[in-house]
């Protein structure tokens, strides 16, 4: 049986958190899996996890009131995202929660485990995979301005690259670009490039031949990156290991035989919505719900 415990329920009475806990159903086989980013990004991570499990219900959260994490704060997203996936777990029950953001997931990833007692996925910058790939020990990891500056990087630069030049770089520009482009708005090719020239300027940079995508949004623009950047150079995330790690957590359990429409959940009702329809719908996200 799973159960989960919202962080805020611990600031509750006592009988109202025995209340909420005794509310808790059992694990059935149409429990979802809950993929959580501030935007699209995730979907990128999705895809992963529906190749894996396609039998899987799906609930996608998009904290599109808050979007985008990466220009908040450490303090900012340590205070949201347990809270609001207490909120998601509390509706749509899951079975495991994935942290499709690597912003999120650098930050609030232990504060989300001590808060909510189900199974949790975090993504995070896929530094060891790139260094052990790197034929010439340089890679670059790019990101949010807020994961790049994690001391969670710090920890994974130093035991997975340490032998490596490690160039770091933000780029919220590349966020805004997956956004439109999944509204149907096609990232313009200067646009990509100009987004990841500051890496390539760098002293040492000709050596980079690996460039993680530490940002769930830029595997949704592969093609676009990989044109802007010098022939040779190899991108890396992390969404195969997270769809595997997923497929770990839940194995054993049941599953419904066919699986249910996915949901799409937001935080805030935009008018741009209606654009993302077809993309989400390319998901496999046909209903849309509002937090
Ligand atoms: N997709 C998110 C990540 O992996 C963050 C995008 C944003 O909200 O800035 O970090």
């Amino acid at each position: 049986m799973a159960t989960c415990r919202a962080v805020w329920m611990r600031l509750a009475p006592r009988s109202v958190l025995q209340k909420f806990l005794r509310a808790m159903p059992p694990l059935t086989a149409t429990a979802p899996v809950l993929v959580f980013d501030s935007g699209v990004g995730g979907l990128s991570v999705l895809a992963e996890i529906r190749g894996l499990l396609p039998q899987a219900p799906i609930v996608y959260a998009a904290d599109n009131a808050w979007h985008p994490y990466g220009q908040k704060s450490e303090h900012e997203i340590a205070a949201r995202v347990p809270a609001l996936l207490g909120r998601l777990a509390e509706r749509y029950h899951p079975r495991v929660i994935v942290i499709a953001c690597n912003t999120a997931a650098t930050i609030a990833l232990a504060d989300v485990r001590s808060a909510l007692d189900l199974p949790i996925v975090g993504t995070v910058p896929a530094v060891k995979p790139a260094a052990l790939a790197s034929v010439n020990r340089a890679i670059a990891v790019l990101g949010t301005a807020a994961t790049v500056r994690q001391p969670y990087v710090d920890r994974l630069v130093a035991e997975f690259a340490s032998d490596c030049l490690v160039i770091r770089h933000g780029s919220p520009e590349l966020v805004a670009l997956a956004e439109a482009k999944l509204r149907g708005t096609p990232a313009p090719a200067d646009a990509v490039a100009a987004a990841v020239a500051p890496i390539f300027a760098q002293p040492g940079a000709e050596r980079v031949d690996q460039v993680v995508l530490a940002c769930t949004h830029f595997p949704l623009l592969r093609d676009e990156l990989a044109a802007a950047c010098p022939p040779g150079v190899a991108l890396v995330d992390s969404g195969a290991g997270i769809a595997r790690r997923t497929v770990f957590l839940t194995q054993g359990q049941e599953w419904a035989d066919t699986p249910s429409d996915g949901i799409a959940v937001f935080t805030a009702n935009t008018p741009d919505l209606p654009l993302l329809m077809p993309a989400l719908n390319g998901y496999g996200l046909t209903r849309i719900d509002l937090l």
